[in-house]
């Protein structure tokens, strides 16, 4: 059994005895598990989650200890079996919560063209969830990243996410790792109370639009104890981010750790509330970033904490970039509309692979109000050597301790 969802009953109802876990065996379904059988019926799991639970008050915890694992089967590198699987969604509301391992590896179809929405697998409306087992999503993107021609085409039809969260309440996901997405790897939309941890997350540099956790329009996750090498931003979070709280996440290759891009539709959500602390930046584009649109619709970004961050040769490691226009032919004189306020950047350090280090270029009409700079030590790491710089337009703030570069607010 290499991909098993449980549904988790209350017996109690029963007489009590507590938990009891029903497995649904993938293989039940007609899913072979031998690396060359493409199971399409495996989709018929979405029939099964409509399952027969009986209550929804439960605890996480109680459901984590009702679920057998095999000793060691939340190493990640252990050597499992591989099975094919088509698309899935589970569909809530389920009456109660759901564990859903996966400790093999599952690879996705290599032909977009067989997806039949924008994901490989897909969770909604489920409330209590718990994904873990060691295992592998491999999204077979290296076939399709050909596909991806959005960056040319504004019609582009979108390659599928390997895993989509939309609607999904009180989650912990970790112990999985993904490969090779098509495009981001994970998605959270209006999502609440939503954790990972222990996710590694790999694709090449050169992949076209692989986030490895993109957020939207949620509230109260967090991401901790991960690694990501991709070939976008590791994690980016846009409009309607709310209390996000990111810790010891390691970066590279990349786009670093991105807030935005904001303010390109009208009526965005405001973005509030996120912390990144402990993490490590590696030969990534950017380091911490915020983005905005130019010109742009009006919003607010604001509260952000950027504390014990390391970075080694990266390109942009502090940018706020207010001028944000990836396509031909921008109007230079545009400017954004979203406030950007209440920032710290807090102990800062390693080397940058440009002279500009620190890049605070905000709006003329919104200036960026009360930025912090603390302890920052960012040297140049580059070809002809010499001394880091930074830059800044239209922003107010201070600076506290230490300046590698020299401030310049
Ligand atoms: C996956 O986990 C299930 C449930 O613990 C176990 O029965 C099965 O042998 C495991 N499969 C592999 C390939 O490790
Ligand atoms: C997620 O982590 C937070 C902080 O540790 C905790 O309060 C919350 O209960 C966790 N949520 C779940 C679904 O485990
Ligand atoms: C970050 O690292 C510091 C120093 O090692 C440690 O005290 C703190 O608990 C860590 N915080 C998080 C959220 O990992
Ligand atoms: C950065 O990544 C490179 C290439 O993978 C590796 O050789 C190097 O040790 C890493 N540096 C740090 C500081 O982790
Ligand atoms: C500036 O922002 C920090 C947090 O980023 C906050 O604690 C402080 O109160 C703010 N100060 C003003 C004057 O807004
Ligand atoms: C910034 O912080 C100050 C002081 O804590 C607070 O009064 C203000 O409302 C904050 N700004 C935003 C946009 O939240
Ligand atoms: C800044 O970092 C350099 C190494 O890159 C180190 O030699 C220096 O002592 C640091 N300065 C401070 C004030 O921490």
């Amino acid at each position: 059994m290499l991909l098993s969802l449980v549904c988790i009953t209350d017996a109690r109802g029963g007489g009590g005895g507590g938990w009891q876990p029903v497995f649904f065996d993938v293989t039940q379904f007609g899913a072979v598990a031998d690396g060359k059988t493409d199971n399409s019926m495996v989709s018929n799991l979405s029939i099964s989650m409509q399952c027969a639970i009986q209550s929804r008050d439960s605890i996480l915890e109680s459901m984590e200890r009702s679920v057998p694992l095999e000793g060691k089967s939340e190493d990640m590198d252990s050597p499992r079996g591989t099975t094919w699987v088509n698309s899935v969604i589970f569909r809530g509301p389920c009456q109660g919560p759901m564990v859903l391992l996966i400790n093999g590896t599952l690879m996705a179809p290599s032909d977009p063209k067989l997806f039949m929405s924008d994901h490989w697998i897909g969770f909604q409306y489920v409330d209590g969830l718990v994904i873990k087992g060691g295992g592998t999503l491999d999204g077979q993107g290296l076939s399709a990243w050909s596909y991806n021609d959005c960056f040319t085409n504004s019609q582009c039809k979108p390659l599928p996410v390997t895993m989509r969260f939309d609607f999904v309440n009180n989650a912990r996901i970790r112990h999985i790792r993904s490969i090779n997405s098509k495009n981001s790897h994970f998605n959270i939309f209006a999502c609440n109370n939503l954790n990972m941890s222990h996710i590694k997350i790999s694709a090449p540099e050169f992949s076209p639009n692989t986030d490895g956790i993109h957020i939207g329009s949620s509230n109260n996750i967090k991401i901790a104890h991960s690694v990501i090498g991709t070939g976008d931003d590791c994690i980016s979070m846009v409009s309607g981010s709310q209390n996000i709280d990111i810790s010891d996440v390691s970066c590279g290759p990349g786009h670093g750790i991105s807030i935005g891009s904001l303010g390109r539709s009208p009526y965005e959500e405001h973005v509030t509330g996120i912390t990144i602390r402990n993490c490590t930046l590696n030969g990534t584009q950017n380091g911490v970033r915020i983005k905005t649109w130019a010109p742009s619709w009006p919003s607010v970004a604001s509260d952000f904490k950027f504390e014990n961050i390391f970075m080694s040769k990266v390109n942009n490691p502090i940018i706020i970039d207010q001028q944000y226009c990836p396509r031909p032919n921008c109007d230079e004189n545009a400017q954004s509309e979203v406030q950007i306020s209440n920032v710290t950047f807090k102990n800062i350090w390693g080397s940058s692979s440009s002279k500009v280090a620190v890049t605070l270029k905000c709006s003329r009409i919104v200036p960026c109000e009360n930025i912090t700079l603390v302890n920052i030590n960012l040297s140049y790491d580059g070809p002809g050597g010499g001394p880091s710089s930074s830059f800044c337009s239209n922003v107010r703030g201070q600076t506290i301790g230490t300046q590698n570069p020299p401030g310049c607010l």
